[in-house]
């Protein structure tokens, strides 16, 4: 039996505005790594599709490093249908700006206004086109009725599993090296993982899904 093949995102993605700015957010990739580690040591054969972080190439792991959400639509779109489980934990930039500048803006030409454009929503198109053999899972970062939300973006996105974190908490979520999460499949199973540290806690969400995994299977 030829090993799961798990395609996973992590990190930040990075809008140019002009060779000097970007938008970006907070994200380090440390959890999508722990998953991405976790994966490998489960036995599966897995492709890591990262935004621009400071974390050393984990071994045994194919890389494609990406920048804007837009290169990481295409990674992602390019891999999709090889892969048996596609797990998106990087934190995508909703909108990126309108224009960007090949060179730097002087800072009294800099607008005011920053006209955005939206990005591409990568899950929610990958929602559209798995196929009923694919598991698609998800993160949802949020500030405020996390498990509200949550339970939306599983539905909306069509996905199989989310994964629910609180960014609001500074020992958790962005940058820290721990995290406490609720995965919520889309059979109704709510599983609470306590704050630990993300290669724990990426041991839970995957033990987890592998074994609601074997049962469907069999
Ligand atoms: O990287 P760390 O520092 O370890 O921090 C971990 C984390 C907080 C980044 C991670 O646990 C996390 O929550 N990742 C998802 C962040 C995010 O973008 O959540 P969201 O609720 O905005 O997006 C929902 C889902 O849609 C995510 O799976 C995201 O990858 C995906 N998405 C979002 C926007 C977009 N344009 N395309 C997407 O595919």
């Amino acid at each position: 039996m030829p090993p799961l093949k798990c395609l996973i995102s992590a990190g930040p993605t990075r809008e140019w505005i002009d060779p000097v700015r970007f938008i970006s957010n907070p994200s380090s990739g440390k959890m999508g790594y722990a998953l991405a580690k976790e994966a490998r040591d489960m036995g599966f054969e897995v492709c890591l599709v990262s935004g621009p972080v400071e974390l050393p190439k984990p071994i045994g792991i194919e890389m494609v490093d990406v920048e804007s959400a837009l290169d990481m639509k295409r990674a992602i779109d390019e891999k999709f249908s090889f892969y048996d489980w596609v797990i998106m934990a990087a934190a995508v930039c909703d909108h990126r700006s309108e224009s960007s500048s090949k060179i730097k803006l002087p800072k009294e030409h800099f607008p005011e206004n920053l006209s955005m454009t939206r990005n591409p929503d990568i899950l929610k198109d990958l929602g559209k086109k798995k196929s009923k053999s694919q598991l698609l899972v998800g993160f949802a970062a949020e500030t405020h009725m996390v498990l509200e939300s949550a339970r939306k973006k599983l539905k909306q996105k069509n996905l199989d599993w989310i994964v629910a974190n609180d960014v609001s908490k500074t020992n958790q979520g962005f940058s820290s090296d721990q995290n406490a999460v609720t995965l919520i499949s889309s059979n109704g199973l709510e599983k609470q993982i306590y704050l630990a540290d993300k290669s724990i806690v990426a041991k839970e969400i995957l033990h987890a899904i592998h074994l609601s995994w074997l049962e469907k299977a069999h």
